[in-house]
């Protein structure tokens, strides 16, 4: 056998063949299936995306028609687990909420048949189906108030905002969260999409492979530094105040959070379109103090840290647009898991066909050959 060396993180490891998306990390380039997510954000909507990541090919009009329609149709949650998630603790994640919700649904669809393209699509079908509806049913459950039902009227993104709000969203606002979803809905082979891949070799259900991808997304070095971005903006307050916040955080050796890819050594190009949508929604919706902050941080940092490669990533502007969307903080990382899932199931779906159960291998740096010392030797 091959030895290799080891490399923290995996870094530069391929852990998969994958034809399902692209990075360039120095040219600031993103591609699905071979298409620029520029030319996505503009034209596509993020069920025809989802399409496009899990089957591989754009759909016809036909084709798309009835993937939205079966969508529509799987809306809702069984009443079970809604009531599940009643019993589940309001001063808890939201991530943690969709985790234990989304391994909830393996228990209902228990049946397994990988092979068999009907069971992969329904399976495709409810997780995408569903998982907004979740996120939104424990974000007014946990305000004490019943969760709202999928209104059969407005398309996906629309719905989710309308069953958080309780109201019909705007057109602009929902088209520009619909981007949002585009833009969050693959990014080839980071921590939670490996998880899912890993997870996947096992043959287990889908329900667990989305699961364990949401768990691993919701650590704050990845899906969760969204929802710090926005912690660190009200913390540093004020225009003036950036300078002095970094350079105490750079001193500390502390890391400034939306900034920085293992991938992009450049802007993340997910990061310019997010910018361009928070530009849209504040000349229409009204000014952030916070963009303000947010613009003087990237000035500075790429004054201070650009020669290292540190640069905005996805996560840097999204939070400022799913603010002026009314969005609570602690939904940021949730929402890129309604989003995200499209991803997981794409990578699910490759993995099932050309499987081999994954496991690496180890540096061994522990001891041999210690006697056993009783306990009263310790
Ligand atoms: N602020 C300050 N310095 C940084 C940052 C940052 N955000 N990111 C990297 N560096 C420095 C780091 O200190 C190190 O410097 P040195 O070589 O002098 O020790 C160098 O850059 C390499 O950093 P690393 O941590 O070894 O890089 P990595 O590829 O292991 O980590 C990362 C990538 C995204 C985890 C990291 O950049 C980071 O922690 N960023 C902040 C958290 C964040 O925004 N995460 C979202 C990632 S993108 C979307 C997602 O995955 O969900």
């Amino acid at each position: 056998m091959m030895v290799c060396e080891y490399k923290p993180g995996l870094e530069g490891i391929p852990a998969a063949q994958s034809g399902i998306s692209y990075v360039d990390g120095q040219k600031g380039l993103l591609e699905y299936r071979g298409i620029r997510i520029e030319e996505l954000a503009e034209k596509s909507t993020f069920l025809e995306t989802a399409y496009l990541l899990i089957w591989g090919e754009l759909p016809t009009t036909e084709e798309l028609a009835a993937f939205e329609d079966e969508i529509l149709h799987h809306r809702r949650i069984k009443y079970r687990i809604r009531d599940m998630m009643k019993s589940f603790p309001e001063s808890g994640h939201p991530m943690d909420a969709l985790q234990a919700s989304a391994a909830a649904l393996g228990l209902f669809y228990s049946r397994r048949d990988l092979d068999n393209p009907v069971y992969i699509r329904d399976a495709v079908v409810r997780l995408l189906a569903t998982i907004p509806t979740m996120v939104a049913a424990f974000q007014l459950m946990r305000k004490g108030n019943d969760p709202v039902r999928p209104n059969d009227d407005l398309d996906y993104a629309a719905n989710f905002l309308y069953m958080l709000n309780e109201k019909e969203p705007d057109p602009l606002a929902a088209r520009i969260f619909d981007v949002c979803l585009i833009l969050h809905a693959e990014h080839t082979m980071n921590a939670s999409t490996f998880s899912a891949r890993v997870t996947a070799s096992t043959l287990t259900d889908p329900y667990a492979v989305v699961a364990s991808a949401v768990g691993t997304l919701g650590g704050p070095l990845h899906g969760g530094a969204n929802e710090e971005v926005i912690l660190m903006l009200e913390e540093i307050g004020s225009v003036e105040n950036v300078r002095p916040y970094l350079e105490d955080r750079l001193q500390r050796k502390a890391k400034i959070m939306g900034f920085g890819h293992r991938v992009y050594k450049v802007k993340d190009p997910r990061a310019t379109i997010l910018q361009n949508l928070a530009e849209k929604l504040f000349a229409k919706f009204g000014h952030d103090k916070y963009y303000d902050i947010a613009l003087e941080l990237e000035r500075i940092v790429e004054e201070k840290l650009s020669q290292k490669g540190i640069y905005p990533n996805v996560d840097f502007y999204s939070g400022l647009v799913y603010r002026k969307l009314g969005i609570p903080t602690d939904l940021f990382t949730p929402i890129f898991a309604i989003a995200r899932v499209a991803g997981w199931l794409a990578h699910w779906k490759e993995q099932l066909e050309e499987n081999r159960i994954f496991r690496p291998t180890q540096v061994y740096n522990g001891r041999h050959g210690i006697a056993y010392a009783p306990i009263d030797q310790r």
